[in-house]
């Protein structure tokens, strides 16, 4: 009976969870009447940790005025202003107010900085201590760290959603700013993905010649997508060796972007991607779907989900992925030996956004709640997402569509436990 009560609770929250909208601010918009933080905002945008407040809730931005920014940014490359700034974005609400009710008087906040995985360490987490003078002065939580920035005065609120405070100094992590500057030109790509387990996705890089592709492009901007090397071993991928040199090219160019997409803008993507290989409006493009901090992939093939981030470092982004990005315009039409997903015959991938196959399945009472058969092999777990972020953000029309769907199948699954309940 608990844990069925347990079960109910769950699904309760997983009902909310879904519901949740990811991105309801703009932090660019906020800052936008505020010409004082102009440098700050401006470096919001340029190393893309604008998406990434975007897409996060529950948030506190410390900004500093233009002339503290311009000090930073005469001294430093971008990739160390980024970590600067990373560790000014808390993790956690606070307007003036509460910065003058902490339990003790002082508390460590985790920043995102720690929340991308480059911090060791407690270097992610910033001490924030409402000293006895009134003052709420703020500092690295690394032992013999000095406090020595203060709260001057709050910016502006989107209550318990986002909160923007200004303070009046960096808080300086131990070795963020001596940190080595890697600079894309000087990032030996073949190196990074032979470390992180992508060694057959290298080598084809390199004998097809598309890594000088990517070597050119990687200054202006370049987000790479590497399938490990399990991925090229997964029963149903096609036999690359029957594809002709320009497929191959094209295959291997699909998996990556002419820009610098960190994981935060990638979450806050609605609209389909470009990718290198994109010859025409709409051909061999990529759509993104987010649920929490997963971000999945679709080529309308089949999903593949962003696996590690092997290098971010302002202008050039490399995930690791669990599938081969297979583009339509290549695999759509012949199904070579894929016994895998449904080949897709309509031109545009609507498939993508998964709210319908939920809403067709309504009334199973008793029946396996999970993945409906029509679905790829990634079944339950790709839904969530799709259906989670077609609701997010954007109107997008799917999304209304796809909400109601949702909820209805999940109030479904609800009521078979209850009725569970009461027959038990
Ligand atoms: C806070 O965020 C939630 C979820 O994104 C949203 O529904 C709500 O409207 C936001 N609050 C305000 C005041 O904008
Ligand atoms: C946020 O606001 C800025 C300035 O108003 C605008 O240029 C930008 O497109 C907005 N971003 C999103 C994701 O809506
Ligand atoms: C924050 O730093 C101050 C001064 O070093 C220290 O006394 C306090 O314990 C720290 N707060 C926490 C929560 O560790
Ligand atoms: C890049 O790394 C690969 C593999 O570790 C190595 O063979 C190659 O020489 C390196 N290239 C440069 C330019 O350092």
């Amino acid at each position: 009976m608990a844990a069925l009560h347990r079960s109910l609770v769950l699904l309760c929250l997983t009902l909310l969870a879904l519901n949740t909208v990811v991105s309801a601010h703009n932090i660019t918009q906020m800052l936008s009447g505020f010409p004082e933080y102009s440098v700050f905002s401006d470096c919001l945008t340029k190393t893309k940790l604008d998406d990434e407040i975007n897409s996060r809730q529950t948030i506190t931005v410390l900004v500093l005025t233009n002339g503290v920014m311009s000090a930073l940014t005469d001294k430093h490359p971008l990739s160390v202003i980024k970590n600067v700034l990373s560790l000014l974005v808390v993790l956690d609400y606070y307007d003036g107010q509460k910065l003058h009710q902490l339990s003790k008087g002082t508390t460590l906040s985790t920043t995102l900085y720690q929340a991308t995985g480059k911090a060791p360490g407690n270097l992610g987490f910033v001490n924030i201590t409402d000293s006895k003078g009134g003052k709420v002065v703020l500092g690295s939580a690394a032992p013999g760290s000095k406090l020595d920035s203060s709260y001057t005065k709050s910016v502006k609120q989107i209550p318990y959603n986002i909160s923007v405070l200004e303070i009046s100094q960096p808080i300086i992590a131990p070795g963020i700013l001596s940190a080595p500057a890697p600079s894309a030109s000087d990032a030996n790509i073949t190196a990074v993905l032979e470390k992180a387990g992508c060694k057959t996705f290298a080598s084809l890089i390199a004998s097809s010649g598309v890594i000088k592709t990517y070597e050119s492009a990687a200054d202006k901007g370049l987000t790479i997508f590497a399938p490990n090397d399990e991925a090229f071993k997964a029963p149903g991928v096609p036999d690359l060796s029957k594809l002709t040199n320009a497929e191959l090219v094209s295959l291997l160019l699909y998996h990556s972007l002419a820009s610098y997409s960190p994981k935060g803008t990638l979450k806050t993507t609605t609209a389909p991607l470009s990718t290198l290989a994109t010859n025409g409006a709409g051909k061999y493009d990529i759509k993104v779907s987010t649920s929490g901090d997963d971000v999945t992939l679709h080529t309308g093939v089949g999903p593949s989900r962003l696996a590690d981030t092997l290098l971010d470092s302002t202008p050039l982004a490399i995930f690791s992925v669990d599938s081969l990005l297979l583009p339509t315009e290549l695999f759509g039409k012949s199904p070579s030996p894929a016994p895998a997903p449904e080949p897709v015959t309509s031109p545009s991938p609507a498939p993508v956004l998964a709210p319908a196959p939920i809403s067709e399945a309504p009334s199973p009472l008793g029946a396996s709640p999970p993945a409906p058969p029509s679905e790829t092999p990634g079944g339950a777990p790709s839904d969530a997402p799709t259906a989670e972020s077609a609701n997010s953000k954007s109107a997008n029309a799917a999304g209304h569509v796809g909400a109601p769907a949702l909820l209805t199948a999940l109030l479904t699954v609800s009521a078979t436990v209850v009725s569970a309940i009461i027959l038990s």
